[in-house]
């Protein structure tokens, strides 16, 4: 039986992509029989570049999954295999923009959608789903919260909006907890692309220790161009450079993350 964990915050570019595609690898590297499932929520498809990379041109999407237009197509057809054993990618592609106006029509319903068709099958299949959002408040994140049992929540250490936006995505998951989906929890804040040179960052990491206890990883990840470097290729760190700094704090992640679900 799997988890299904949300990526998500409301700001733009704080790594949750990154932290999605890396941190899957990252498991699957700890234990060879885990089979994980990313899932790219996002219709700017940025996990399915990295994880698909020019290897793989999908036929099947969440525009296939999801449209409510067209006959829907099976899961399985969506599933694609990635450069990593036992990782697997359920792509995205721009068009899904689009049916967000399809899906708003109801929205009472559609709230339920991603769950009906991913959950089942991915616990029954995946040890870990982790699910890539968009940087937005709105349908699609709330879309993964209903399907998910966790959440976790990427800062960006470089910025000091990025704990002013937080409070929203917070309240977000606190809504969809009362009222789409009492099973889903917050599991950590993760503080991204820290660098303890900088004042920002050792300021950002003491104010999440103080205000945010036990509510974020020790771990936290590096700034690290390997990062951008690998997804510059439409790679993963791992097969990019797998003993960059970054891909060491992605090894604890992993391990903290299946302590914490009592997997490890
Ligand atoms: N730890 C890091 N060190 C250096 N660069 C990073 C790190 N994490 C992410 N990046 C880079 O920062 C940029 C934003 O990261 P990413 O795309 O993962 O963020 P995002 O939250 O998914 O963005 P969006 O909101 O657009 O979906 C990318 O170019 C990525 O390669
Ligand atoms: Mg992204």
């Amino acid at each position: 039986m799997g988890v299904v964990i949300t990526v998500g915050n409301n700001k733009g570019g704080v790594g949750k992509t990154s932290v999605a595609c890396n941190l899957a690898v990252a498991l699957s590297r700890h234990d060879k029989n885990l089979k994980i499932l990313v899932v790219d929520n996002d219709s700017q498809s940025n996990a399915t570049s990295i994880l698909l990379g020019d290897r793989i041109d999908p036929n099947y999407t969440m525009y296939e999954l999801l449209n409510p237009e067209e006959p829907p197509a099976p899961i399985e057809k969506c599933i694609y295999p990635t450069g990593h054993a036992g990782v697997f990618c359920l792509p995205n592609t721009e068009d899904t923009s689009i049916l967000e106006v399809l899906l708003c029509q109801n929205i009472s319903d559609s709230f339920h959608l991603l769950r009906d068709k991913l959950r089942a099958f991915a616990l029954e299949k995946f040890d870990f789903t982790l699910i890539d959002n968009p940087p937005t408040i709105g349908m699609w994140l709330t879309l993964s919260l209903v399907a998910s049992d966790f959440a976790i929540v990427p800062i960006d250490a470089g910025s000091a909006h990025s704990i002013e936006g937080l409070q929203r995505v917070l309240e977000l998951i606190e809504h969809v907890q009362q009222s789409l989906n009492s099973d889903l929890r917050f599991l950590r804040l993760l503080v991204n692309r820290v660098d303890k040179r900088t004042l920002i960052s050792k300021q950002i990491l003491e104010l999440v220790r103080t205000k945010f206890e036990d509510y974020h990883f020790e771990t936290y990840i590096p700034l690290n161009t390997a990062i951008q470097q690998a997804e510059f290729l439409g790679r993963t760190i791992y097969e990019y450079d797998p003993s960059c700094r970054a891909a060491r704090h992605y090894k604890k992640l992993a391990n903290e993350v299946l302590t914490l679900l009592g997997m490890g």
